[in-house]
């Protein structure tokens, strides 16, 4: 069935396949749509409905052609409830929303994901595969115990892509920060370079890069109704919705906005 921008507005059921923890602090749906299929492009994002509880904005984590993969942190009684689901349940989801943001062939880029923004990674990751495109990913938590391995989660081939883990505890991989790790890294080897995670970690990230070219951040938790609707995804100082106009922006669109939601 074609998707169109109508469908990709209106709540459409899906069934949980699965959901269960996948490391000390993140969670994996996979759910398949009903009568319904879409087209999704990495970093696109669906708004998930819990029925009665909460609409959940999470990015697409991996599409396979029966199913939607999402990674997810419990944060609230959204999130909460989201991961009570069991097998055979239904939920409702809106999307794919926002704008795609994908390789082209043959460039080289660096992923910075701190925690949970590692979500839309495993999607680049496998177009990556298909485009020729390099993928470096620098992945920090903050306990060693949030991380998974992405080859195994997902079947992605190790093949055109490389990751280097970082953790503050040091028990896993490099000990100190995503952005610790990004200082010793030569970012002229790179045509793109993207963050994903908390918002602090995005400020600090366009400021150590503020006079580059093709740096990128994309932005999450301020999405409510997802379709241009409500403004509560407005960024100040740019007149963009990041529903509508992301979640991928360059730095220089989107510094303000961090700068006066942080202070
Ligand atoms: S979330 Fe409502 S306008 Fe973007």
């Amino acid at each position: 069935m074609l998707e169109s921008t109508r469908l990709r507005y209106i709540v459409k059921p899906a069934r949980v396949i699965e959901n269960k923890p996948i490391s000390g602090s993140m969670h994996i749906l996979r759910i398949e749509l009903i009568r319904h299929s879409v087209e999704v492009e990495p970093f696109n994002f669906f708004n998930i409905w819990v029925p009665r509880v909460d609409e959940i904005p999470l990015s697409i984590a991996y599409a396979d052609s029966k199913s939607l993969f999402f990674i997810y942190r419990i944060r609230g009684v959204g999130t909460k409830t989201l991961s009570q689901l069991k097998p055979g349940e239904f939920i409702g989801v809106k999307g794919p929303l926002g704008k795609g943001f994908k390789p082209l062939n043959n460039r080289r880029w660096l992923i910075v994901a701190g925690g949970v923004g590692i979500a839309p990674v495993p999607f680049l990751l496998s177009f990556a595969i298909k485009t020729n495109t390099k993928i470096d990913v620098i992945w920090g938590v903050k306990k060693s115990d949030e991380f998974f391995d992405l080859s195994n989660v997902f079947g992605l081939k190790q093949r055109g892509w490389r990751l280097i883990k970082v953790s503050e505890d040091c028990q896993d991989g490099l000990c100190g920060t995503a952005l610790s790790v990004l200082n010793s890294v030569s970012i002229n080897d790179y045509d793109v370079v993207l963050a994903i995670g908390p918002q602090q970690m995005l400020l600090s990230f366009c400021r150590m890069l503020k006079d580059r070219e093709n740096v990128y951040v994309s932005l999450e938790n301020m999405v409510k109704c997802g379709i241009g609707v409500c403004g509560s995804c407005y960024l100040k100082g740019s007149h963009k919705l990041l529903c509508i106009d992301g979640p991928v922006f360059k730095c220089s669109e989107v510094v303000d906005h961090l700068e006066s939601s942080i202070s």
